[in-house]
């Protein structure tokens, strides 16, 4: 993918850059007077509506952006990326979640071998297995069925599933499916993490599967210890087989760990830690729980639009034009950040995901080809749910700076209520704010933009989930960076590790610290007067 000159040396951008003078003289109010302009930024995808009228731009706008894309290879790149080239250059991997989400009978190469066959062998598995679990049949070590799961993960291996179980927790369908079970996820390594997890479980009717692409993250291995240790200390160290599986690419170590390799459920280096929902990172606890049937559903709504975002063009293509509009806020208006903003209470932890999806991806300070950028990549994402935010954060998106805002609708609710004598229903109320908010924002006093989306609620998770990490995508190939390694993420982890020796020797040796600034000396000998609370041979039983 090497392409050693800037994007910000072609021609579009320098277009572009003059074009904002321009635009910073029109107020929204009078972009949203032209009919015409707002007509044809709406645009109808599989029942998604996309309206993009409030964000800053004329009809022309979109002509450049269009040109931008060109001038950076857009078509080519995401060619590449369907064809299974190796785009994440710096780890020399395809990036092919994708395929994850293909129809069985769909060819996807990584170097030269169709991956779809090993991927539909994983979902075979799950689905196999799921079903043993969910109907008794694979039972725990005292005989018991296990109705109850701990996914144990942090980021990617956590923040994608996290969003679809909530999402699904109140569709009455999977609902139905989920009866009687409980799935839960553990993500930090504060002990009061576990303690909240293991309230109220039986660890004889429990399942623990421990998430992991690389199966060395050091917070998922020490709750997965702290795990095994309260399965092992209740039930004896053999019922490890029978409580513990495992997800992850790194099939020696989860053996080393003690998982039998038969209840490892795989997957591969072609998927990003945070685009890896649809792997069996998500697939196997949301069936455990949901049953195989329903994530299915949700992995055929995420491949139509790996279908959309490949075959149309790109003036009606959603990720292409979202990804373009957030170049244009970011890059040009000089916007830092996003609001995510669901009128759905269902997708709750959209935002949390697409902090990650998102900032992990984009938020890079050279290119692709290893150059210092001089322009500003990657936004600020932030959000909650409507009505919340309104009553949070959103004076200052009214008043005090300008945030482009993704407002996200639903035309039904997944749980509708209509109380007698009231003037609405409880649904038309909160899209009530749903409608008002961006008006309120777009004809303000301020100048402010947003982007509204109008979605049927069954379809929201999956089709979103897909279209914004294409959208992702569309933003990093523009930028010219790469949007699928994450090396700014490591130096916290080896600082981390460093700490970690310091503590060990000096609470078992009382070695003094060394080897810090002042400020972090100072801290962690402060932090070292006080004795641990609790025992170190604690078996973690809950307390609360
Ligand atoms: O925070 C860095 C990171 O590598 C993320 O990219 C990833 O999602 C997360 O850690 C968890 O990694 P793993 O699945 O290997 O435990």
């Amino acid at each position: 993918m090497a392409s050693a000159a800037l994007i910000c040396d072609s021609e579009p951008w320098k277009d572009l850059k003059e074009h904002v003078n321009v635009i910073e003289k029109k107020h929204l109010r009078d972009l949203m007077n032209d009919v015409e302009r707002c007509q044809s930024m709406m645009v109808e995808i599989d029942g998604i509506l996309l309206d993009y009228s409030r964000q800053r731009v004329r009809l022309d706008t979109i002509g450049k952006l269009l040109k931008l894309a060109e001038a950076a290879r857009l078509r080519q790149k995401i060619d590449m990326m369907y064809n299974g080239d190796h785009i994440n250059s710096t780890e020399n991997r395809s990036v092919l979640h994708i395929a994850l989400r293909a129809p069985r009978d769909k060819v996807i190469c990584s170097d030269g071998k169709n991956v779809v066959p090993d991927v539909w062998y994983v979902l075979d598995k799950i689905k196999e297995f799921s079903e043993r679990v969910r109907s008794g049949s694979w039972v725990g070590a005292t005989g018991k069925a296990l109705k109850d799961v701990v996914a144990i993960g942090i980021g990617g291996s956590f923040l994608g599933p996290l969003f679809v179980h909530n999402a699904l927790q109140t569709d009455p369908e999977a609902a139905d499916c989920a009866r009687g079970r409980q799935l839960r996820f553990l993500a930090n390594v504060d002990p009061v993490d576990v303690a909240r997890n293991i309230s109220g479980l039986n660890p004889e009717t429990t399942l623990v599967v421990v998430v992991s692409k690389t199966f060395t993250t050091a917070e998922t291995m020490l709750n997965a210890r702290t795990m095994r240790e309260w399965i092992s200390s209740a039930l004896g160290t053999q019922a490890v087989a029978k409580h513990m599986v495992a997800v992850s690419t790194n099939l020696t170590l989860v053996e080393k760990f003690g998982i039998d390799p038969a209840n490892t459920f795989a997957f591969w280096d072609w998927v990003g830690g945070r685009y890896s929902v649809c792997s069996a990172v998500g697939v196997l606890p949301l069936s455990l729980q949901y049953g195989f049937p329903i994530v299915e559903k949700f992995l055929n709504g995420a491949s139509n639009i790996d279908n959309h975002f490949y075959s149309a063009s790109f003036e009606r293509n959603l990720p292409v034009l979202l990804g373009l509009l957030s170049v244009w806020n970011v890059t040009f208006l000089g916007y830092p950040a996003r609001a995510i903003l669901p009128y759905s209470q269902a997708l709750e932890k959209f935002a949390p995901h697409i902090q990650q999806v998102s900032m992990e991806s984009n938020g890079k300070g050279v290119s692709i080809d290893g150059i210092p950028l001089p322009f500003e990549t990657g936004e600020i994402d932030f959000g909650e749910p409507g009505t919340n935010g309104q009553h949070s954060f959103y004076q200052l998106i009214h008043q005090g700076r300008v945030v482009p805002c993704d407002f996200i609708g639903s035309i039904k609710s997944q749980q509708p209520i209509y109380l007698k004598g009231e003037v609405v229903s409880n649904h038309d109320e909160l899209m009530s704010n749903f409608f008002a908010q961006p008006d309120a924002l777009a004809y303000g006093k301020s100048p402010e933009q947003l982007l509204q989306d109008s979605v049927p609620d069954h379809l929201v998770p999956h089709k979103l989930l897909a279209i914004y990490e294409h959208r992702i995508a569309v933003e990093g190939f523009i930028w010219g960076i790469n949007s699928f390694d994450q090396w700014g993420v490591e130096l916290g982890k080896v600082l981390a590790s460093q700490v970690r020796k310091q503590l060990h020797l000096s609470r078992t040796k009382r070695e003094p610290v060394q080897g810090f600034n002042f400020s972090t000396t100072t801290l962690l000998t402060r932090y070292l007067e006080v004795e641990p609370g609790t025992p170190s041979d604690s078996t973690m039983l809950p307390r609360v």
